[in-house]
């Protein structure tokens, strides 16, 4: 077995997981990055596609948002509609701030980039991964690499930035961790489309068939999402089918406006659910993003959850581990879930208001929350206080 140290392990080279080597890099902290995927894969994988203002702030004061200023689009808001009405919410009038649309590929790019110029070590494509020691003082993670060496890293932190199905999540004991879980009876078809949008800013659609979305990646690339039954097999759903349905639900002919078809390049269903595990830190190990919560797309959430937990848990760790200050990452879970829970909900409330079911009460009160949110001043306020992103710290 080959052996090393380093003062930090982080487990998943996704974006949580390479932004925070980026941070840590930046102030001294070296760290070893263990991934299971290619780096193709990671960087391949279509995803989340809005930042909030906190998110393109961190990115900022890393030096990383070179690409996003010249290539991503400031929103001043997004549009809501429903069946004859289409409202826009302008999010700068509204709270002072906005959001950019720069696909989850994108800033993925630009971490790989950052992380290789930095000389970055991380070990893509690594087999069982494990994690050991973790109520100890020496911490370690082993793992088979590449090329088939059976490797161990030593550490003062283990970081677990693998998401949803990795590792870290099920190293803090059952008798430690309370998990909360919503599952929804919903999906989401996605597609990317080779096609200019339709619209210049997000449209989020209800609909008596389904909740729509018309969003967006480039001058040429579209994106859009579909309600489906959960379990839908995306065989199911032809080209024309998926058009067709987009047009019904996002209002094609309303007051003029048109929705542009195009060449599907990429096609998935995503499960809804939310999902948060309590604490986020363990003994040496600290949980981050998907790894510790996940919530449901249709806040725009995910993504910048991840980001704010790297925001906090990164000058935490410096403190610790250059300073021996342990105040900050003491508290690091308390004041991350402060937030995880405020979007938690916001992501429930939102999926709650736009997704249809059968009840014709349940519509009736959606419509009405809908009239709300785009009638009054404050109801709108709230909906992009929180979607334009909340201070890092509540
Ligand atoms: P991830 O991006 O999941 O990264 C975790 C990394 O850990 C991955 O690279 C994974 O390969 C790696 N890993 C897993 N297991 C191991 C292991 N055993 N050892 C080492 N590494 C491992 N959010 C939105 O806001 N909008 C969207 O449209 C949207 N679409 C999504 C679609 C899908 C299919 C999924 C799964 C999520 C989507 N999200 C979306 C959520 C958003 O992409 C995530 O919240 C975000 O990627 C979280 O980043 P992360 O770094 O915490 O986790
Ligand atoms: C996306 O562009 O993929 C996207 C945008 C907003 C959301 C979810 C997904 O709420």
């Amino acid at each position: 077995m080959s052996s090393q140290r380093s003062r930090v392990v982080v487990v998943g080279a996704g974006p949580s997981g390479l932004l925070l080597s980026h941070l840590l890099a930046a102030q001294g902290v070296d760290s070893v990055v263990v991934e299971a995927r290619s780096q193709a894969y990671v960087a391949a994988r279509v995803r989340a596609g809005i930042l909030e203002h906190s998110t393109v702030e961190v990115l900022r004061e890393a030096g990383l948002d070179a690409r996003l200023r010249a290539e991503g689009a400031e929103h001043r808001g997004i549009h809501l509609h429903w069946p004859g009405e289409r409202h826009h919410l302008d999010f700068v009038d509204l709270v002072g701030r906005s959001v950019w649309a720069y696909g989850q590929t994108e800033v993925q790019k630009d971490l790989v980039a950052a992380a290789q110029a930095r000389g970055q070590e991380v070990h893509y494509e690594a087999a069982d991964v494990a994690l050991h020691d973790l109520e100890t003082d020496h911490p370690h993670v082993t793992f088979t690499d590449a090329a088939g060496v059976a490797r161990r890293v030593d550490a003062d932190v283990v970081v677990g930035c693998d998401g949803a199905f990795g590792p870290s999540r099920a190293a803090v004991p059952d008798a430690v961790r309370t998990t909360w879980e919503r599952t929804y009876p919903f999906a989401w078809l996605g597609i990317m489309a080779d096609v200019a949008p339709s619209t210049e800013e997000l449209i989020y659609a209800w609909h008596p068939d389904g909740f729509a979305m018309h969003s967006l990646r480039s001058p040429s690339v579209s994106r859009f999402y579909l309600q489906v039954p959960a379990g839908t097999d995306v065989a199911t759903w032809s080209d024309d089918r998926i058009w067709d349905a987009l047009a019904e639900r996002l209002g094609h002919g309303h007051d003029g406006w048109v929705l542009t078809p195009g060449p599907i390049t990429d096609r998935s269903v995503l499960p809804m659910r939310s999902f948060v595990q309590t604490p986020m830190r363990h003994g040496r190990l600290f949980l981050v993003g998907d790894a510790a919560h996940t919530v449901p797309p249709t806040g725009a959430k995910g993504l910048n959850l991840a980001v704010a937990d790297v925001g906090l848990l990164a000058p935490a760790l410096v403190a610790l581990l250059t300073r021996g200050d342990a105040r900050a990452a003491d508290t690091y879970s308390e004041r991350a879930l402060r937030r995880v829970w405020r979007c938690t909900h916001f992501s429930w409330w939102m999926t709650s208001m736009l997704h249809t079911g059968e009840d014709p009460f349940d519509r009736q009160l959606q419509l009405s929350q809908l009239r709300w949110v785009t009638g009054s001043t404050a109801g709108a306020a709230g909906l992009a206080e929180n979607y334009a992103g909340l201070p890092l710290e509540l």
